[in-house]
């Protein structure tokens, strides 16, 4: 696993406006080169329509990785019956890198509460993965909670135990364990309040 050096941490503080979106590129043919390369990973999250839904069903996970989040077909229909109950709103996105479907999430959220505000599903596909994607998604994915919602002061996940990249990943943005676990899976829920979130705020 990739550790933060005093290197980095002297490069994020140069880099205050928005410091977690800088991502120490992993990829081997820059790790052969022997130096840090920063690169600023972009995507775009798009609702999911008839024009691109197809997309959605060429994404693929490790074996490993597929208890982790709902089948792409499954995490729609989700959404598309309001599986969460009618206040809240179902928002399936697919994540763009340039302009290729490289992943997906879904948001679900009740606007007149002040926390019910839920990453239901995220993932990156599996040949995308490691490429500071799912980082940057997952940015994205807070940021249009609260561009959308003005009302949002907590935006929460459920994150498996043993799905420990994720969970590093979440720890890192600021999310903090609740003490609550998911009633369905029994697992633990994350939450992004306070100071932490509001890093995410634009003006
Ligand atoms: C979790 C997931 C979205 C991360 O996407 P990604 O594009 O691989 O992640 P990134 O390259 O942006 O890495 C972000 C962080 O994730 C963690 N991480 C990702 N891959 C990792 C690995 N192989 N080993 C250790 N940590 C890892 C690290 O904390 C990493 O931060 P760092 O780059 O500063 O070390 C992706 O692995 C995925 O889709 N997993 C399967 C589905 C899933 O688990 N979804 C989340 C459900 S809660």
């Amino acid at each position: 696993m990739w550790r933060e050096t005093r290197k980095d941490l002297r490069i994020r503080e140069k880099c205050p406006e928005n410091p977690s979106v800088i991502y120490r590129c992993k990829q081997a043919s820059f790790r052969k080169l022997g130096e840090l390369q920063l690169i600023r990973m972009q995507v775009r999250l798009v609702p999911i329509d008839r024009e691109n839904h197809r997309a959605m069903w060429r994404l693929t996970l490790k074996p490993e990785q597929q208890g982790f989040v709902s089948p792409p077909a499954w995490s729609l229909a989700r959404c598309f019956v309001k599986v969460f109950g009618d206040r809240f709103e179902h928002l399936p996105h697919l994540i763009y890198a340039d302009n290729e479907p490289i992943g997906f999430s879904t948001i679900v959220c009740d606007p007149a509460s002040a926390e019910d505000y839920w990453i239901d599903d995220i993932m990156i596909d599996e040949h995308q993965q490691g490429r500071g994607y799912g980082r940057a998604a997952v940015i994205e994915s807070i940021k249009l909670i609260l561009r959308r919602y003005p009302r949002c002061r907590a935006i929460q996940l459920t994150c498996f135990r043993a799905n420990t990249n994720a969970a590093a990943l979440y720890l890192s943005l600021g999310f903090a364990l609740t003490g609550d676990n998911d009633p369905v899976f029994n697992e633990p829920n994350y939450k992004l309040s306070g100071p932490a979130l509001d890093n995410f705020r634009e003006a």
